[in-house]
Formats: structure tokens, C-alpha cells, sequence
């Protein structure tokens, strides 16, 4: 089977490396792809917004199933453009995808089929959204209503910065038409973790869970970041809370999305807030996360195309996959200022300097002029992941591999996966 991921970043990186592993696969590409696409498959220069392009070249190069990465496509219709073309896609349609897309359309979702989540309201109108901040009072969290890399959400802890925060998302509309309505929701506390369920629209198979670190600086401080490292599985997980998430939000969520005539095929991502052992959804995402998929594929000790290939023909439930009972650490290597302004096209040394078990997946690089010269060309630029049989083998034998990689102005958080 020729297989085409659509993406470029650590994540994409994770899924190539994951589906060279497979048998039945004889040709991998990735479009756009990194420095690190091109050890495991062949890179077409495409951008993953580019879907008519990458329609030509699916059916120039006989590809037979697209898997999509990242979540701007999806918002874009990548997969109802596939599916009409008649070649199978892993991944929730437009329609779907708008689960992430609109944290307004998912908000009123949740509302609605009693799904557990923050209190909310939604507004597209400045002055009624700055009364209800006044009438509610510090701290809250203010989020633009679309797609913002991650970035969109901002916690208020003063009345000051809640207000401010609204005019920044409605008026100076620093996250552009993502902002065009804004949702306040109160701040909910307990421990953070991300869910994975893969769904062909009736059955929910969950993957082993997650924790990310989405601040910039140890200590969980500065801004918020696309991800700097996560480590699975959540030390405060049990099977009794995997079920409760299940019971009460993912398989709910999937019902709720087949009555609203938008079924859900693909990854479904669950943002959580655990406390006191019971479970509130912070948000979907609709694929896996980065840089949680670059610590969950290290774990799947089965084939990833055949549960794709069970999802999309609606056979999920024939699928059994087996996970390693290993701790996976992950830690993102990011160019200095990030996630604000950095530099780029600063060469990378090191990267054949790591012990042969750990794993170094690319997200901001490109391949330069030179031979086996790798450049920078990114925010997020690595992540490097480890196992072990406990959080901290895995969590030592990163941080002593992670100084033999350089280049100019990286940073990464010392704190992953340290309790
Ligand atoms: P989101 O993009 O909605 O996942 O928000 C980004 C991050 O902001 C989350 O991962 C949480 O750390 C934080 N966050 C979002 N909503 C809330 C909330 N209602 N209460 C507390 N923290 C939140
Ligand atoms: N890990 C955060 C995200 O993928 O959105």
C-alpha cells in the first residue's frame, strides 16, 4: 500500500516513523514533511493547506490512503475532498472537524448533551462580552472562538487582564477572524491531561494517555507554547478514570456528534481537567496532539495502518491493539524566542550523537545545501523522546542526551515529566 501523511511537524514525524514499521506499506510519502520525514519516507513538496495539489500527486503517484496530521486541513474539508475522489482518508470531515474548529460550535455542544465542561457563555459583541466579564469577576479564561495555533486562550487572573483580554481578542483581534466571537469560561482546577480515542463513529478505542507542558519556562510560567513536552502514561491515571472519561465524555461526545448528522472518524483529542478523580472537558482537538502523538506511538507495539485502515471501513471494533507498559518522556527543543519572534536557518549538530534508543523527531527543520546538513526553520524545532521502565529512567536518559544536540539559541523545559 502506497500511504501519504499529510503535515510537517513532530507529530507527522512520529506517525511516518510508526507506519514505516508496517509490512503491508511499500511507499510512504509526507507533504510538506521535515529533515526528519525524509529518513523514513519520501517528501513531496506540499503544502498540507494545499489540498488540489495534493490531490494531483495522490493520483500521480497511485497513493491509496491519506492520513492527516495536523488540524488546518481537516477545518479546510481535506477529508470530504478524499472521500469524494474515492480514496480512503484517515480523518473527521469539515463538517466534524468543527470540534475543534469553533470552540463556540463545540461549546454549545457540550451544553447541550450534557457533556461535563467549564461554565460558559459565548459573544460576537464587545460591550456584552465585557459586562459578563464585570459580572463574573477574576480569574477567567478568555478563548477566540477559532483556529489559533494553540495560542488563543488567555488566562486572566485580575479583572484588569480579563478585560484586556477581551479587547485583545474582539477589538485589536491579535488572533485575526478566530476572534470574531470570544468565549469566557470559568477557570477550572485539578490536574490537566490529554485523551486520545480513535473512532470510526461508533466504536471508541482509546490509546494510552498523556500529559503536556504547554508553558514556555520550567515551573509551568510565560506564555503558552504549541506544546514543550509531554510524558505518558499521567502519573495520577487508573483504569477507573479511564472509564469515567470514556462513559461520561468520548462516548457521549460520539453519539452527540452522529445525532447532529456530523459523524466522527479519525482521532478524537480530549483536553482535561481532573479533579478529585472526575473528569471536565477543556476542549477537543481533532488529531492527535503534538507533542503527546511523539510519546504515544513509541508505545503501540501493533500496527498503526490497521487500525487506521479498521477506523475508516467502520470496523473498529474487530481491532485489539497492544501498548507497551513502558513510560514514554518527551521534550521539545525550540528556537530561542519562541513561542514570540526567533530566528531561523541555524544549523542542527548532534542529532547522530544520541544513545540508539532515543528517539529524535523533527518538527522546524529543514535539510540544507551542504551534504547531511540540517537547518532550523521553526518555532518548535525537536522532540526528543525516551523510554524507560519508570518516569525517571526515561526522564534521565533524555535530559543526558539532550545537550549533545545544538544549534544557535535552543531552549527546553528541564522540568518534563518531574514531579
Ligand atoms: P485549550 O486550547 O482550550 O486547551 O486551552 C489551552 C490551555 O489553557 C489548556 O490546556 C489549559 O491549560 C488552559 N485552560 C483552558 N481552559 C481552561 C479552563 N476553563 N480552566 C483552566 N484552564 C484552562
Ligand atoms: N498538545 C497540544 C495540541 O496538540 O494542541
Amino acid at each position: 500500500m502506497k500511504v501519504l501523511v499529510v503535515g510537517s511537524g513532530a507529530r507527522e514525524h512520529a506517525l511516518v516513523w510508526k507506519l514505516a514499521q508496517s509490512k503491508k506499506i511499500t511507499k510512504l510519502f509526507c507533504a510538506p514533511g521535515n529533515a526528519g520525514t525524509v529518513l523514513q519516507s519520501t517528501n513531496l513538496n506540499i503544502k498540507a493547506s494545499d489540498i488540489a495539489s495534493l490531490s494531483t500527486a495522490v493520483n500521480e503517484l497511485g497513493i491509496e490512503l491519506v492520513v492527516v496530521g495536523p488540524e488546518g486541513p481537516l477545518a479546510e474539508g481535506i477529508v470530504d475532498h478524499f472521500r469524494k475522489t474515492g480514496i480512503p482518508v484517515f480523518g473527521p470531515t469539515q463538517a466534524a472537524a468543527q470540534i475543534e474548529a469553533s470552540k463556540a460550535f463545540s461549546k454549545a455542544l457540550f451544553q447541550q448533551y450534557g457533556i461535563p465542561c467549564a461554565e460558559s457563555q459565548t459573544f460576537s459583541d464587545v460591550a456584552a462580552a465585557k459586562d459578563y466579564v464585570k459580572l463574573k469577576g477574576a480569574p477567567l479564561v478568555i478563548k477566540a472562538d477559532g483556529l489559533a495555533a494553540g495560542k488563543g486562550v488567555i488566562m486572566a487572573e485580575t479583572l484588569a487582564e480579563a478585560l484586556q483580554a477581551v479587547a485583545s481578542v474582539m477589538e485589536s483581534k491579535t488572533f485575526g477572524t478566530a476572534g470574531e466571537k470570544v468565549i469566557i469560561e470559568e477557570k477550572l482546577r485539578g490536574k490537566e491531561m490529554s485523551f486520545f480515542a480513535i473512532t470510526d463513529g461508533k466504536t471508541v478505542l482509546p490509546t494510552v494517555s498523556a500529559c503536556d507542558y504547554k508553558r514556555i519556562m520550567d515551573g509551568d510560567l510565560g506564555p503558552n507554547t504549541g506544546g514543550m513536552g509531554s510524558y505518558s502514561p499521567p502519573y495520577f491515571y487508573t483504569p477507573e478514570l479511564g472509564k469515567k472519561i470514556i462513559s461520561k465524555i468520548i462516548e457521549p461526545t460520539i453519539k452527540a456528534m452522529a445525532a447532529e448528522k456530523r459523524p466522527y472518524q479519525g482521532v478524537l483529542y480530549a483536553g482535561l481537567m481532573i479533579n478529585n478523580g472526575e473528569p471536565k472537558l477543556l476542549e477537543y482537538n481533532a488529531r492527535f496532539g503534538d507533542p503527546e502523538c511523539q510519546i504515544i506511538m513509541p508505545r503501540l507495539k501493533s500496527d498503526l495502518l490497521d487500525i487506521i485502515l479498521a477506523a475508516i471501513e467502520g470496523k473498529l471494533e474487530s481491532v485489539q491493539p497492544n501498548w507497551s507498559e513502558e513510560v514514554c518522556v518527551g521534550v521539545v527543543m525550540a528556537s530561542g524566542g519562541y513561542p514570540g519572534d526567533y530566528k531561523t536557518g541555524f544549523p542542527i549538530s548532534g542529532l547522530d550523537d544520541v544513545d540508539k534508543d532515543v528517539m529524535v523527531f523533527h518538527a522546524g527543520t529543514k535539510v540544507g545545501n551542504k551534504p547531511r546538513e540540517v537547518l532550523t526553520c521553526g518555532g518548535r524545532v525537536l522532540s526528543v523522546v525516551a523510554t524507560g521502565k519508570t518516569t525517571e529512567e526515561a526522564r534521565k536518559k533524555i535530559y543526558a542526551n539532550l545537550p549533545r544536540i545544538h544549534f544557535e539559541g535552543a531552549q527546553y523545559r528541564g522540568d518534563i515529566a518531574k514531579f
